[in-house]
């Protein structure tokens, strides 16, 4: 039995990380001690609803106590790496959302800490192990697309106009390690390391109708997008608001196998029906989450099978709709994914290394910081961390 204690009781932990952890309490997998916010009504509200053992406002002494094993990180993106480190070095293991930390530094730190402690270290989101991704990987190895020469990803929305601090820098707030991160995992997943970034960050839309109340339980419309005020739900305290970080940015890298791949981010995009994330290879092509199906390929090796060529694994029909085989390690399996919940339980009981673990984490910040850089500077830049996916 795992005993948790989750900091930050927020849109994503109350709407996503508390139906996991539900999930796994049903199973007898964990139990959930506490819950803590700075904001005090949060933090008792969730215990209440939650039925948490106890609700606490200071992380610092959250995550020191005795019957805690592990720790569950929703906060606001500049506080994760302190409170992360103060967890691992009270000896608890972490499950902590993106992006790991703001600087190189912080993130070594985190690293180095779960490694001499030998704690677990799992990082949000979990991309490199969908189950897509897996299967993008595998017909990959197997040669399906031959040579892989090009990927591109996107990862968009309006904005989170829910919660203000996305919006200003000294809080963490930025497109690209709020939303990029989502597309930089998944060429990560798809197509391994990067060695030399270079980017355009821009700001478009710079004044934006945000909720200024930080305790807002509200649903925006239109995944979070708020451009007029009869946008807003009924008693949503808005306001119109100068932000202060890039809402808008692209990003080019060159892999550590010798293909480029672009990632487009923004809270510019209202909708779009194309794949979010392509590879390109010398034999073929692989789309995921695009209209058609949940992964799309073209493999000169599948015409005989696919409708021209093209094969479309969807969610409804599983994998069993696949037909192909490459060298006997074709994609099978479900196509659901063990929440980070459980992915953090399992490596817990088994002594496992997270698949998305700080390593992962690690390589797709510093992208993220060199991203910046030859944004402000005209200059790619190299990058020095890298990474094995151990699946
Ligand atoms: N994986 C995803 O798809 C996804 C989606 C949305 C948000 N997120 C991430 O989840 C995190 C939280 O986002 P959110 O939308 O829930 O934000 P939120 O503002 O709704 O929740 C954050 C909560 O953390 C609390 N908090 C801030 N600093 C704290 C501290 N030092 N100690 C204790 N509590 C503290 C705040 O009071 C707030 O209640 C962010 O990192 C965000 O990027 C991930």
């Amino acid at each position: 039995m795992i005993r948790l204690c989750v900091v930050g009781c927020g849109s994503f932990t109350t709407e996503a990380y508390m139906p996991m952890i539900e999930q796994e309490r049903r199973a007898g997998r964990v139990e959930l001690v506490s819950v803590c916010d700075v904001l005090e009504q949060q933090a008792r509200a969730t215990m209440e609803r939650f039925a948490a053992k106890r609700y606490e406002t200071d992380y610092r002494q959250a995550v020191a106590q005795p019957d805690i094993d592990a720790v569950i990180i929703g906060t606001n993106i500049a506080t994760h790496a302190p409170i992360a480190l103060a967890a691992l070095q009270a000896g608890k293991h972490v499950l902590v959302q993106k992006p790991i930390a703001t600087s190189l530094e912080e993130a070594n730190t985190l690293l180095a800490e779960a490694k001499r402690r030998r704690l677990v270290l799992e990082v949000e989101p979990p991309h490199v192990r969908n189950p897509l991704c897996r299967m993008a990987r595998e017909l990959i190895a197997d040669g399906a697309i031959g040579q892989v020469c090009w990927v591109r990803a996107v990862s968009a929305h309006g904005g989170p106009h829910y919660r203000r601090w996305f919006w200003f820098r000294d809080q963490g707030g930025s497109v690209v390690y709020d939303m990029g991160v989502h597309a930089i995992n998944w060429v990560l997943g798809l197509a391994g390391p990067a060695r030399r970034v270079t980017a355009l960050f821009t700001t478009t839309v710079p004044e934006r109708l945000v909720v200024t109340d930080p305790a807002f339980r509200g649903t925006i419309p239109g995944i979070s997008s708020l451009s007029r005020p009869e946008d807003a739900p009924p008693g949503a305290p808005v306001a119109p608001t100068r932000i202060d970080i890039e809402d808008n940015a692209m990003l080019l890298l060159e892999l550590r196998n010798g293909a480029l791949a672009s990632v487009t981010t923004n809270y510019c995009t209202l909708a779009h029906e194309l794949p979010s994330y392509e590879v390109y290879g010398t034999e073929g092509t692989i789309y995921i989450g695009g209209p058609q199906g949940a992964l799309q390929y073209f493999s000169k090796r599948a015409a005989p099978f696919g409708k021209g060529g093209w094969v479309t694994v969807s969610h409804q029909g599983g994998l069993t709709a696949n037909p192909l085989r490459f060298g006997g390690r074709g994609a099978t399996g479900p196509l659901a994914m063990p929440s980070t919940v459980t992915h953090l339980v399992d490596c817990i009981l088994q002594g496992k290394r997270p698949v998305n673990d700080g390593e992962v984490a690690r390589h797709a910040l510093e992208i993220m910081l060199k991203a910046a850089q030859a944004a402000a500077t005209g200059q790619a830049q190299d990058l020095v961390t890298t990474f094995t996916l151990r699946d």
